[in-house]
């Protein structure tokens, strides 16, 4: 029996492609991809079709003229501070990032000549005073800030980074590009760890960046390829599969995380709950006008019994698992203090507010009711 000819395939799904390079037909061939004068892909590393597809598919949801995907959230940053940054210049950092970030700017960066300095984004008076001290190129900030949700002014710090020459870097992680949109307020480059709530799954690792110049893409691509930035194609696959439910995922948690935060205030045995989408929090106004659709998924709440409080929410909560990640489709919870913060100094985390006794729930998109059910067995 002869096998079928399929003829042409339409692919209600993308088709997955693991090669790590391409077979070309001749030279010229080859020399038209590197000209850009053809498409195709050479070797994967340099580009392949499930990262470009989906590549493509979320600079449309940025808003971007281009964009790129890498292997992690950290090489999506590292990506475009190599890209914009050299030895010898200055980098303001918002004193609230993902402690990596923070690191990778401090330690990292630091070795290879990049100054930076520490200010805090919610201070726009201390912001521009930073950025007019001596010359800046590059401006970072998260649009939600892990832990404890502190929301960024984007429109207001990207006037203040245009106005002294220097571009606004944003991570918008925590808000993802259902919620805020930085680049369309006036941001220069935005990221994405992928491996949050856009993949959605805890099934990939992968980073996103994109940026409004154009004239910026080869030489973020060339960062990419050369520091070995890149994406693999099964996760980018993953990826693009979790971006058909985004809308509906980011929305639907974040009207839970909006439910729960009210649920946790008030219980006994919680001293703080940090949302902003609550009154007593301290950018509760200018997350009603920057955040319109919704503060998000991401809430922290205190208990006023410490590490050990901690410990016994931990195993009597067994339905929200202790997984120090974020953006699952079902509920987790973190503990910053000894992991995403593990390594900050005990005043650094005390000047952030990040006790023992914090947690960070990732809410997802379960009935509400069950979040609360395993919440109370916790605090019970
Ligand atoms: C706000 C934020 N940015 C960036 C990252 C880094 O992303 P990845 O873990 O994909 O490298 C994380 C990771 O937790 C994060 O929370």
């Amino acid at each position: 029996m002869s096998s079928p000819n399929l003829g042409p395939i339409d692919h209600l799904i993308p088709p997955l492609y693991p090669a790590s390079v391409y077979a070309l037909p001749d030279l010229d061939a080859l020399d038209a991809i590197y000209d850009g004068t053809s498409p195709g892909f050479i070797y994967a590393r340099d580009g392949h079709p499930n990262a470009a597809r989906l590549a493509d598919r979320l600079t449309k949801l940025e808003r971007g003229t281009w964009g790129i995907v890498t292997g992690s959230g950290m090489g999506a940053i590292t990506a475009g501070l190599l890209a914009l940054v050299s030895a010898g210049d200055r980098v303001v950092a918002s004193n609230r990032l993902y402690g990596k970030t923070t690191k990778l700017l401090r330690q990292e960066l630091h070795r290879f000549g990049v100054k930076t300095t520490v200010v805090d984004a919610s201070d726009l008076d201390a912001v521009r005073a930073a950025l007019e001290t001596e010359p800046v190129r590059l401006l970072l900030t998260e649009t939600i800030s892990n832990p404890l949700c502190r929301v960024s002014d984007v429109p207001a710090l990207a006037e203040l980074a245009h106005r002294s020459g220097a571009k606004l870097f944003v991570d918008n992680t925590f808000a993802t590009p259902v919620l805020c949109r930085p680049l369309e307020v006036g941001a220069d480059l935005v990221m994405e760890s992928l491996t949050k709530m856009i993949g959605g799954h805890s099934d990939v690792t992968l980073g996103f960046l994109a940026g409004t110049d154009p004239e910026l893409l080869p030489t973020v691509s060339a960062v990419v390829s050369t520091w070995g930035l890149a994406a693999n194609p099964f996760d980018c696959w993953l990826a693009d599969r979790g971006l058909a439910t985004l809308d509906l995922r980011a929305r639907a948690a974040t009207a839970n995380a909006a439910r729960v935060a009210g649920w946790l205030a008030g219980r006994p045995g919680v001293s703080r709950v940090v949302y902003p989408g609550r009154p007593d929090h301290p950018d509760h106004d200018l997350a009603r006008r920057l955040l319109p659709d919704g503060c998000g998924h991401m809430l922290c709440f205190e208990l006023a019994g410490g590490r050990e409080a901690v410990n016994r929410f931990l195993r009597a909560a067994t339905g929200i698992p202790f997984s120090p990640s974020l953006g699952h489709v079902a509920t987790t919870c973190s503990h910053p203090d000894t992991t995403s913060h593990r390594y900050d100094s005990p005043a650094e985390k005390r000047r952030q507010g990040i006790t023992d006794g914090l947690i960070r729930l990732s809410v997802g998109c379960e009935p509400a009711e069950e979040i609360e059910a395993e919440l109370a067995k916790g605090l019970s």
